[in-house]
């Protein structure tokens, strides 16, 4: 089943033509050391050997998280502690001070989908306990927090702009003080790699074109049984009606990738201020209509930030199944229920848990018309009260 609305923006040929007008890449945070990686993950790899941490050195890493940035933590060598996560998003600070000992030397804070983590405390924090403040941005295309841009605020800073964009590949490393001593061993990619992404970019172009512009509708929905729900593996066959369609792992033979030079062409034609306009505008529309609903609600604080965010977080508080809902009418709505790292004692942290069941990432991204949005939101509705309105709203 092919998604009606899509989390994913679309590609168009122009995207792939050398840019006559750019030369350089954007950059999140003006000014300061950027490296462009094949994933983000593996920016953060790299960050890790910048902050000079070694074998048997302490992380804090948060519990509600993608196992995606716990991996390359491990495989570094260092020991994850996990720290607890309220259900707002917000970090437990009393949590969090209890776990640092003498092998502590940093901490990972994740900006989650536009819930912003409290910067300057998280200095002072790291100040305090002699650590290192890994800011993870993956969530965010850029922005500012009182005129500060976001992603400036850690030692290392993390971004996953393959999020926002119709590229194959593409994590940044920001780094925000002096490590002149470590380099990358960057590896070019090999041609086998090279040809898949090209295929892919092609095939996927070819097919955007053609859903550029459609008017759509919403199919009804369908009986979905709790195994879908539960079941998010990669590539099983229900990928398309649950969380997990991402490849999370960490693969340390790819981590000298830098990114690809078709996703670097991308970037460079792309048209920045237009595409944080839409997703913000398109953010706001979500945000004023999930306010309104009685059984859904917009994540803490969501709103009160104007940032650009890779999607739009819901809390179902009653339910666990509205993200499979969705996507059975063909909404690629996601949740994280399925990015657990195995390392994690889940039961020890029930707020995270709370999250992994009920938070829910509706899309917002560039691509989408107002009839999409209102699709979403009608979807949205229609679900929550149990009834079978989508066709209705396709039609209005
Ligand atoms: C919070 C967070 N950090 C880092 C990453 C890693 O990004 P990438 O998939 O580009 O490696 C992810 C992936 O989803 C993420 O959610």
């Amino acid at each position: 089943m092919e998604f009606v609305v899509s989390r994913d923006p679309l590609l168009r040929f122009e995207h792939l033509l050398p840019s006559l007008s750019r030369k350089l890449l954007p950059c999140p945070v003006e000014g300061r050391e950027t490296t462009y990686h094949f994933w983000a993950r593996n920016a953060l790899y790299h960050g890790l050997r910048f902050l000079g941490l070694s074998s048997g050195n302490k992380v804090l890493v948060p519990a509600f998280h993608c196992r995606t940035v716990v991996e390359p933590v491990i495989q570094f060598g260092c020991e994850v502690v996990f720290y607890n996560i309220h259900q707002d998003g917000t970090i437990d600070f009393e949590d969090l001070a209890g776990k640092i000992d003498l092998q502590t030397k940093a901490l990972l804070a994740i900006h989650y989908f536009g819930v912003l983590q409290p910067v300057q405390q998280l200095r002072r924090f790291c100040q305090e306990h002699g650590l290192f403040f890994i800011e993870d941005c993956a969530h965010i295309l850029c922005g500012d927090i009182d005129g500060e841009a976001i992603g400036s605020f850690g030692d290392i800073s993390i971004f996953s702009w393959r999020k926002f964009f119709p590229m194959p590949d593409g994590g940044l490393l920001v780094r925000n003080r002096d490590f002149s001593q470590a380099s990358i061993a960057w590896e070019s990619l090999d041609v086998w790699v090279q040809m898949k992404i090209i295929k892919n970019l092609i095939e996927q172009a070819m097919h955007d074109c053609t859903r550029q512009g459609k008017k759509v509708s919403l199919p009804p929905d369908t009986d979905v049984s709790p195994s879908e729900i539960l079941s998010s593996e990669d590539g099983n066959e229900n990928s398309q009606v649950t969380a997990n369609n991402q490849v999370a792992e960490f693969d340390y033979s790819q981590v000298n990738w830098p990114m690809s030079q078709w996703s670097q062409s991308i970037l460079k034609n792309i048209d920045l201020p237009s595409i944080v306009q839409k997703r913000k505008d398109n953010t706001r529309v979500l945000f004023t209509a999930m306010s309104e609903l009685a059984d859904v609600h917009p994540w803490g604080s969501v709103g009160e930030t104007s940032l650009c965010t890779w999607a739009f977080p819901i809390v179902a508080s009653t339910r666990r199944d509205l993200h499979v809902k969705l996507r059975k009418r063909g909404i690629q709505a996601f949740s994280w229920d399925g990015v657990i790292h195995p390392a994690l004692a889940l039961e020890k942290f029930p707020e995270a848990k709370f999250l992994y069941e009920h938070l829910v990432l509706l899309p917002n991204q560039q691509s989408l018309s107002q009839h999409d949005i209102h699709l979403v939101i009608e979807g949205v509705k229609d679900v929550v009260s149990g009834g079978d309105c989508s066709q209705q709203a396709v039609r209005s």
